[in-house]
């Protein structure tokens, strides 16, 4: 068995899904990942229509079977009618975490105006923590930059591994209680 910690990945698109462009937030979360984490981990990608059912199935899935402690989605957190990884997420989870949109938002629309559109959220399905992210490449370091810090502590409370972070690039917070030396 892989000691490694399992993060899911997914990327919410028709067009991408259906091959009609390169799937570029998947990527790029796999890239903001590789230069935060110093804990060994694996990614478990998936690339999946606006199917609220499908998302739903697909979180579920990595939650319960693959046994992910973190579950990315990038897209579909918009008004469009498409737009359903909110409801999915929020479907799924047993409890929401909506400081992370909050923070997301505030600090996304200092970048753009029309942060205030997406819907993102996240919350617990068992020992996962779902963060949504907006489609676009250039918000995924931005968005994760302001919530990462609190992540490792997060998983910690739901039972998952001790994920540690390169400090030069994010700084994780816990607690003094919680904090293992070394
Ligand atoms: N957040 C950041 N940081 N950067 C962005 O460019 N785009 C916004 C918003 N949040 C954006 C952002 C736009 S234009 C939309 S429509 C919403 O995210 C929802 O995007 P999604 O439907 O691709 O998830």
């Amino acid at each position: 068995m892989s000691m490694a910690a399992r993060i899911g990945i997914v990327t919410v698109s028709d067009r991408a899904s259906r091959g009609e462009y390169e799937d570029q937030g998947g990527p790029a979360i796999q890239a903001w990942l590789e230069s935060a984490l110093t804990t060994p981990w694996e990614a478990v990608p998936r690339v999946i229509p606006d199917e609220l059912h499908e998302v739903e199935a697909t979180l579920a899935a990595l939650a319960d079977m693959e046994g992910c402690c973190l579950i990315v989605t990038t897209g579909g957190t918009g008004p469009a009618p498409r737009d359903v990884t909110p409801e999915a997420t929020e479907a799924v989870c047993e409890k929401l975490l909506p400081g992370f949109g909050e923070q997301m938002r505030a600090v996304s629309l200092r970048h753009v105006p029309t942060a205030i559109l997406s819907r993102q959220t996240a919350g617990i399905r068992g020992g996962a923590l779902i963060v949504n992210l907006p489609g676009k490449p250039s918000a995924i370091a931005e968005c994760l930059d302001a919530v990462f810090p609190a992540i490792p502590y997060c998983v910690d409370l739901i039972g998952g591994p001790y994920l540690e972070t390169e400090p030069t690039r994010v700084q994780a917070f816990r607690p003094a209680h919680a904090r293992r030396s070394g």
